[in-house]
């Protein structure tokens, strides 16, 4: 059952935390949860302090982590999603702490996420760092990504933001085939010993092909994406506890592929080459042949993923959803954080309501965090 899991040799280990856990940090988080939930904080702040004096952390209430994963994608600056923050399916998996465990979870979670290309917004949070023992992570940045090959010439096959991720699979001994979108395994980090690559079954893997609705050549450019972003690298902390391990997807806002992944000089970088098709002059900016080529780019992914039947947004209604989240969570008395320069989206930014206003840039917990910032 497991033949698609193989342990392989190290690679370099993480900081293991020493703290017990900020009781100060635990008390903010006690606060707030009781105060949007109800209950007695004080009379559970007990409960916490007498946990933590005798084992240095304290275990969150099923209740406790549904909410606080909710609330670190409520306060996540960064996206424009947050409207159905609330709608977030939390896997509680605390209970599995073994690199073989959480492989075998991430491949249900991505098969759960995206059920007849419904996609649900999912976390699967795994066992947490305790004090003097730090519990396994996932190495690579999201749970699919597509392999990058460098060759000796520096020119670069597949996805060269994950060229590092392509050659620490390749170092393990994940064989790639070479190709443009080759799915690498997911790999994961045990808190001590021996990490773990995990190729993902083929049917945990939704994929789009891409195709234009009124130029059949696009088609033959080969391109596809996959349907599910599944961020699996930052960490979940809540009221002081870190869950380094806790994957967590949305669904696709089509500029993110067309107006990005594909399109960024240093990611798939294919302006030029859609240009070209479409009989445009490349030598003159003047033409303005790169926003042409960025709009039929992404025309086609948003056919495709429709046609499909994949859920995905466009970035005008979900600007516009935005806006309705940040009154709702005015009208509930909190401040919405955001940061513009994510929020806005990569094209045709001042055709969206997201760009005309400021945002208040404060940090609040719980939150999800890159390791080490
Ligand atoms: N921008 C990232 C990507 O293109 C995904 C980030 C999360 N996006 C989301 N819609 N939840 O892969």
């Amino acid at each position: 059952m497991l033949a698609w899991i193989r342990a392989i040799r190290p690679v370099e280990g993480h900081a293991v935390r020493e703290k017990t856990v900020d009781l100060g940090e635990a008390e903010r988080f006690i606060a707030l949860f009781c105060r949007e939930n109800g209950g007695d904080p004080q009379a559970r702040m007990r409960q916490v302090a007498r946990e933590v004096a005798r084992t240095g952390s304290y275990t969150h209430t099923p209740e406790e982590l549904a909410f606080g994963a909710r609330v670190a994608w409520r306060n996540s600056n960064r996206c424009i999603g947050r409207l159905y923050w609330r709608s977030l399916r939390v896997r509680d998996r605390r209970a599995v702490t073994t690199a073989e465990g959480i492989a075998l979870e991430c491949v249900t979670h991505l098969r759960e996420a995206a059920v007849g290309g419904k996609i649900r917004p999912t976390i699967t949070v795994f066992a947490p760092d305790r004090p003097g023992r730090d519990a396994p992570r996932i190495v690579n940045e999201q749970l699919i990504r597509y392999a990058g090959y460098r060759a000796d010439d520096g020119t670069i096959v597949g996805d060269p933001r994950n060229v590092e991720l392509t050659e620490l699979a390749l170092k393990l001994g994940w064989r790639g085939r070479g190709g443009r979108f080759d799915v690498l395994p997911v790999v994961i980090h045990p808190g001590r010993g021996k990490p773990l690559l995990c190729n993902l079954p083929g049917d945990a893997v939704l994929e789009v092909p891409l195709a234009h609705p009124d130029y059949g050549w696009f088609a033959e450019l080969g391109l596809r994406w996959h349907a599910v972003p599944a961020i699996a690298n930052m960490c979940l902390e809540i009221g002081g506890i870190c869950y380094p391990c806790a994957p967590f997807n949305g669904w696709y806002m089509g500029t993110e592929i067309g107006a990005r992944n594909l399109a960024d000089e240093d990611r798939y970088d294919l302006l030029p080459v859609i240009a070209r098709r479409l009989g445009l002059d490349v030598r003159n900016e003047r033409t303005l042949w790169r926003d042409h080529a960025l709009v039929e780019l992404n025309v086609a992914v948003l056919h495709s993923f429709e046609l499909a039947g994949v859920t995905m947004t466009d970035h005008h209604t979900e600007s516009r959803r935005f806006m309705k989240h940040l009154e709702k969570e005015s009208r509930a008395g909190r401040v919405c954080p955001a940061d513009w320069s994510w929020i806005v989206p990569p094209m045709s930014g001042s055709a969206t309501p997201v760009f005309h206003r400021y945002y208040d840039e404060s940090v609040l917990s719980p939150a999800f965090v890159h390791h080490g910032e």
